[in-house]
C-alpha cells in the first residue's frame, strides 16, 4: 500500500494531524472549563500563523469544495447505505488499514484511539450507551477508504447554505467556496428558517454525519448528537451558528461537550490491551446494535 493510498487522499501526513492540530487549537488546560471554552479573537489568531502548512492547506481545500451541492451530492451517493456491511471487529480491522506510514511506533492508530477514548468514558462510570458512541464515533472515517479525500472525511464540520461564520478554522478560506457567490446562501440564515434546530441544517460532509446516519435508528438522542456534531467546533466550542438552534439543540449540545474532551484528551502512552477487552466490547456492541451494520 502506498504512503497516499494509506493516508488517503490529500496534504495531511494521515488522519490522525487534523485531531493533533486540534490539540493545539484547544490544548487540555483550557478544555477543563469545558462549558464551551471559546478561543479569543485573538488566541485564535495566534493559532492560525503557526499551523504546520499541510494542515492550512487540508482546511483550504475543504474550504474551498464543502459546497451545497457538493454536500447534497455525497449524501446522496452515500445515504443508501449500501456500500458495505461490518460488524465491531472486521470495521475496526477495515479502518487500521488506514495505517499512517509516517509513524512506525503507532501501526494500530484508530482502533487505538477509539479504544483509549471508550475505555476513558468508562472509567468515569458513564452509561453503556456513552462508552459505545466512544468505540464507535470514528467509524465513518471509513469514508476514506471507499475513495474519498481527506477533506471529505475529517476536519471542522460547519453548517452549509448559509453565511459562514468568523468562528469557523480559518474562515477567510470560504472566500474560494462558490457558494460565497450565492447571495442567497449569505445571508445569516441562508436557506433556513431562523430557530429551525440542526436536524434541519446540512452540515458539510465527512465522518461525522455519515455514521449518525449509520446508527441513528439504534442509540439514545445524547449519543447521536456527539456522534453527529463532535466534529462541529464551531457550534459547540465556539458558540456560532445560535440563530440556527432550536431548544433540542440547546439541550443535547451539552452531550456534545460532555463527550470531547474524551476524544481530544485521552491519547495515552499505555496501549489499551485488545485481547482483554474483546468480549466486553462485543457485548456492548451487541446490546446496542445488529451483528452487520450497513454503511
Ligand atoms: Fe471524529
Ligand atoms: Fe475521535
Amino acid at each position: 500500500m502506498s504512503q497516499d493510498r494509506a493516508a488517503g487522499d490529500g496534504p495531511l501526513d494521515n488522519l490522525e494531524q487534523w485531531e493533533d492540530d486540534l490539540r493545539d487549537r484547544y490544548p487540555e488546560d483550557v478544555s477543563a472549563l469545558t462549558q464551551g471554552s471559546s478561543k479569543s479573537a485573538e488566541a485564535f489568531r495566534d493559532y492560525t500563523t503557526q499551523v504546520k502548512p499541510a494542515v492550512r492547506e487540508f482546511y483550504r481545500l475543504n474550504h474551498r469544495h464543502q459546497s451545497l451541492e457538493f454536500v447534497q451530492q455525497k449524501r446522496q451517493q452515500y445515504l443508501s447505505l449500501d456500500k458495505r456491511k461490518m460488524g465491531l471487529w472486521d470495521g475496526l480491522e477495515f479502518l487500521n488499514t488506514l495505517i499512517d506510514d509516517s509513524d512506525p511506533d503507532t501501526s494500530l492508530p484508530q482502533i487505538e484511539h477509539l479504544l483509549q477514548t471508550a475505555e476513558a468514558i468508562r472509567r468515569d462510570g458513564h452509561p453503556r450507551w456513552f462508552v459505545l458512541t466512544g468505540l464507535i464515533h470514528d467509524f465513518g472515517k471509513v469514508l476514506c477508504l471507499f475513495g474519498e479525500p481527506q477533506w471529505a472525511v475529517v476536519g471542522d464540520t460547519f453548517p452549509v447554505g448559509c453565511r459562514y461564520s468568523e468562528r469557523v478554522v480559518f474562515s477567510e478560506f470560504f472566500r474560494d467556496n462558490p457558494d460565497d457567490q450565492v447571495p442567497e446562501y449569505q445571508t445569516e440564515a441562508g436557506i433556513y428558517r431562523p430557530g429551525c434546530g440542526l436536524d434541519n441544517v446540512l452540515m458539510s460532509w465527512g465522518h461525522d454525519e455519515y455514521m449518525y446516519q449509520v446508527v441513528k435508528n439504534y442509540l439514545p438522542m445524547e449519543a447521536l448528537y456527539m456522534i453527529r456534531y463532535h466534529s462541529c467546533y464551531a457550534i459547540h466550542r465556539e458558540g456560532a451558528y445560535a440563530h440556527l438552534l432550536d431548544d433540542q439543540d440547546r439541550h443535547y449540545l451539552d452531550y456534545v461537550r460532555q463527550f470531547n474532551p474524551y476524544d481530544l484528551y485521552t491519547k495515552a502512552a499505555d496501549r489499551p490491551q485488545i485481547a482483554d477487552l474483546r468480549a466486553y466490547y462485543e457485548d456492548l456492541w451487541s446490546e446496542f446494535l445488529p451483528d452487520q451494520l450497513a454503511f
